[in-house]
C-alpha cells in the first residue's frame, strides 16, 4: 500500500464523519490504528482473516502471538468467547470499560489465526471514546494488537504509529497521546486463583479486589525470566518493548535511596565519554543532572508512577534518537500499583540488568 491516511479525531467526542470512515475501512477489510486509554491499537474485522492476517503481516509479528480481541462491552463477548464463569462476568461488570484484557475459552465461530491456533481468546472493552465508537458503530469485535513493529515499544501517539507503520496500514486515528502509556492488564481467568500473564494498569491489589481473592503473578509478569518452551502466553516468548540502544537497568535491590544515587552517580561517571544517557525520574535527574556529557531523559517524577507510565515509550523512543548516546541507564521503580507494569517493561527493554550494590560499578565497564 502506498499511502496511509491520518485524521484527526476528537479524544472525547469523536466526529461522526471520522468514525464512519474508519468503519467503512475495516468493512472493506482495511486496517485502522485507533487510540484507546491505554496504547494505540491497530485494528481489523475479527471474522475477515485476510484482514487479520495483514495485521501479522505489517507488524512482522509470529503468527503464533495472539491478537487482543476489542469488544464495546460484555454483550458483545458470545460472539468470540464461550462457558465465560459467572463471576468473571460479575467482574467485567465493574471493570470493563477498561484496560483489563482476560483470557477466555474461544468461540468456534472466531478465525483461529486470531488467537494463534490456541482454544483461548484474549478480550478486553477498551476506556476510550474514539474506540468504543469505532467498536459500536462496526458493530462487531475488533481484533487489534498495539499498532507497533513487533518487538519495538508500542505507540502512544499517532507519531509513533506512523514512525513504524506509516505507508503499511490503510488509516490511522489521531486523538493525542494515550492515557495509561502500558498495555491492559492481561488475566487467565480460567484458572483458579486467577494468574497475571502481564501485568498493566489495573495492578495485583486492584485485581484482588475486583476478585475478592488473591491472584497470582509469576515470575515472568515481573519481566524476571523470558520463557522457553511452552508458555501460558505466546507474547512471553518473544523480546518486547526494546529500544535500539543499548539498556542497563539498575534495580535498587536493598540499597536505600542514597547508596542508590552513589551507585548510579559512581556508574555514570565512570562511563562519560561512552556515549551514556540517563533514564531516569525527576527526582533523580534533579540529583544527577550535572554529570557534564551526559544526556538525560526524564521519565517523570517517580511519586507519580502513573506520570512515568505515560512516558515510558516515548521516553525510549527519545533514547533511540540521542545521537550521541549509545547507551542508556535506566532507574527502577517500585514495584507496586502501575509500577509492576513499569518494572516488568524496563526489564524487558533492557539488554542487561544490575542490582545496586551487587557489583562494583568498575566491574561493570
Ligand atoms: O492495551 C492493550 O492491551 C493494547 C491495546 C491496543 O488494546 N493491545 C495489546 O495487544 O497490547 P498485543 O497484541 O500487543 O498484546 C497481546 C498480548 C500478547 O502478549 C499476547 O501473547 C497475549 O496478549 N495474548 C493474546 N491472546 C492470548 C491468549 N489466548 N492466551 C494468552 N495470552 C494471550
Ligand atoms: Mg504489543
Amino acid at each position: 500500500m502506498a499511502r496511509t491516511r491520518v485524521l484527526e479525531v476528537d479524544p472525547l467526542n469523536p466526529d461522526v464523519e471520522v468514525i464512519e470512515e474508519a468503519v467503512r475501512v475495516l468493512r472493506d477489510g482495511g486496517l485502522v490504528a485507533f487510540p484507546t486509554e491505554t496504547v494505540y491499537g491497530l485494528g481489523a474485522d475479527v471474522f475477515n482473516t485476510r484482514a487479520v492476517l495483514r495485521v501479522f503481516e505489517v507488524k512482522m509479528r509470529p503468527l503464533d502471538n495472539p491478537l487482543i480481541v476489542h469488544v464495546s462491552g460484555i454483550r458483545m463477548l458470545d460472539e468470540v468467547a464461550t462457558e465465560v464463569p459467572e463471576e468473571v462476568i460479575r467482574v467485567l461488570e465493574v471493570a470493563w470499560p477498561g484496560p483489563l484484557t482476560v483470557v477466555l475459552k474461544r468461540s468456534s465461530r472466531l478465525p483461529s489465526v486470531v488467537s494463534g491456533g490456541l482454544d483461548t481468546v484474549a478480550v478486553r472493552a477498551p476506556a476510550h471514546p474514539v474506540a468504543l465508537k469505532l467498536i459500536e458503530s462496526f458493530g462487531k469485535p475488533v481484533a487489534a494488537p498495539s499498532a507497533n513493529l513487533s518487538g519495538r515499544p508500542s505507540p502512544t501517539s499517532a507519531k509513533h504509529v506512523l514512525e513504524d507503520l506509516g505507508g503499511r496500514v490503510d488509516l490511522v486515528l489521531d486523538a493525542g497521546e494515550t492515557f495509561f502509556g502500558v498495555e491492559s492488564t492481561v488475566v487467565d481467568v480460567l484458572r483458579d486463583p486467577p494468574r497475571v500473564l502481564r501485568p498493566g494498569p489495573v495492578g495485583p491489589e486492584e485485581l484482588e479486589r475486583l476478585f475478592g481473592k488473591p491472584v497470582e503473578v509469576p515470575d515472568y509478569a515481573r519481566g524476571l525470566e523470558l520463557y522457553s518452551g511452552a508458555p501460558p502466553s505466546p507474547g512471553l516468548k518473544y523480546r518486547h518493548y526494546a529500544p535500539e540502544k543499548k539498556l542497563l537497568l539498575v534495580e535498587r535491590g536493598s540499597c536505600s535511596e542514597g547508596e542508590y544515587l552513589g551507585y548510579l552517580r559512581e556508574l555514570v561517571t565512570r562511563l562519560v565519554g561512552t556515549g551514556v544517557a540517563l533514564v531516569v525520574s525527576s527526582e533523580t535527574a534533579e540529583e544527577l543532572g550535572g554529570i557534564p556529557s551526559v544526556e538525560v531523559v526524564v521519565l517523570g517524577s517517580r511519586s507519580n508512577l502513573y506520570e512515568v507510565a505515560k512516558n515510558l515509550y516515548a521516553s525510549l523512543r527519545e533514547l533511540d534518537r540521542l545521537i550521541e548516546a549509545s547507551l542508556g541507564v535506566a532507574e527502577s521503580f517500585e514495584e507496586r500499583g502501575i509500577g509492576l507494569a513499569i518494572m516488568n517493561r524496563l526489564r524487558k527493554a533492557s539488554s542487561r540488568r544490575v542490582v545496586c550494590g551487587s557489583l562494583p560499578p568498575t566491574a561493570l565497564i
